[in-house]
């Protein structure tokens, strides 16, 4: 089935970026959330990266203007109904998530593909439970979308081969590349980077290093673009906890217990950059380490 028009379910920092580049790509993009300011700021935030891209040459003014054009926000769930594609894109909550799914459900047509940019949450047990799990599978874009190149399709144990083929399409439509994973605690990606995160957190918590000197390290001694507790600030803390918890309960190995340290800074609602404070401090006009 050709796809041409894509619901997004989250207007935070991966939805908008998802909606960023389905648009630009040239799909009909309905990005829905439960708060207006979320959809506004949205909107905003797209405008903003596009206008980036205009200005680093890689978009045209009139692409960036048909892009923002396809681009339509609501507040009311069931109107994704009709979408060939919805991406699911909420907080990284199974309930959350599942609340979603079971207020939509009755609301999709028959064809429509249904997944979701989970990083790490079972993608069988999130299928088993819809009405369509061969026509359920995990769609997962890296932060930022507009940028990162990758995007990881996992297949959940019924997931058809169709579904696959149609949702490979999308990603090469993108212009981006798909790397297929099987269908285990945070796949590929997270069960690589977020106990390297988690380490550097450790590292931190037992003395080792301090925010700066783990960050220069990685990014001079091992070319990382972002060091480890930066970039964790960049993802969210609440996420790489969530991940980290992830693992830990579905793989049932202590080698990745979560940091106690990272645990603290979540209970604090020091999430990194999007709560202006987590292993830096953004308050101000450069970050400062908070430790
Ligand atoms: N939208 C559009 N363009 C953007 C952008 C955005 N949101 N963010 C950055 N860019 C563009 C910039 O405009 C710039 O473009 P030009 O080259 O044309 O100037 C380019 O990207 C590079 O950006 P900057 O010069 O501002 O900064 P930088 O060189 O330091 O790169 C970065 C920023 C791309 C974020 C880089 O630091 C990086 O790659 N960091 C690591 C990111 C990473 O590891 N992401 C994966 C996280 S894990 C994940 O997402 C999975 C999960 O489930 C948690």
């Amino acid at each position: 089935m050709e796809i041409k028009s894509v619901g997004i379910i989250g207007a935070g920092q991966m939805g908008n970026g998802i909606a960023h580049v389905m648009a630009l790509a040239g799909y009909d993009v309905l990005l829905n959330d439960i708060s207006q300011d979320a959809l506004d700021a949205a909107i905003a935030r797209i405008d903003k990266n596009l206008e980036r891209q205009v200005q680093g040459g890689k978009v045209t003014p009139s692409d960036k203007a048909d892009a923002m054009g396809r681009i339509k926000s609501t507040l009311d769930l069931v109107e994704l109904g009709q979408s060939d594609l919805i991406i699911e894109a909420a907080t990284e909550n199974e309930a959350i998530k599942q609340k979603i799914f079971d207020a939509l459900l009755p609301h999709i047509k028959d064809s429509t593909i249904l997944t979701s940019n989970t990083s790490s949450i079972s993608i069988t047990r999130l299928a088993s439970r819809t009405d369509r799990p061969e026509k359920f599978m995990g769609f997962h874009f890296m932060n930022p979308v507009p940028v990162m190149q990758l995007v990881e399709l996992i297949r959940g144990i019924a997931t058809d081969q169709e579904t696959y083929n149609s949702c490979l399409t999308v990603v090469e439509r993108l212009g981006k590349t798909a790397a297929s994973a099987e269908d285990f605690p945070a796949f590929i990606v997270n069960r690589i980077l977020m106990p390297m995160i988690n380490e550097a957190v450790y590292t931190l918590y037992e003395g080792v290093g301090n925010v700066e000197s783990i960050d220069q390290s990685l990014k001079l001694g091992a070319n990382h673009p972002m060091g480890p507790l930066e970039l964790a600030d960049f993802i969210g803390l609440d996420t790489c906890l969530a991940i980290m918890n992830v693992l830990h309960e579905g793989l049932a190995d202590t080698k990745y217990r979560p940091c106690p340290l990272l645990t603290k800074y979540v209970e604090a609602g020091w999430l990194g950059r999007k709560t202006k404070r987590g292993f830096y401090d953004y308050r101000g006009d450069v970050p400062v380490p908070t430790r």
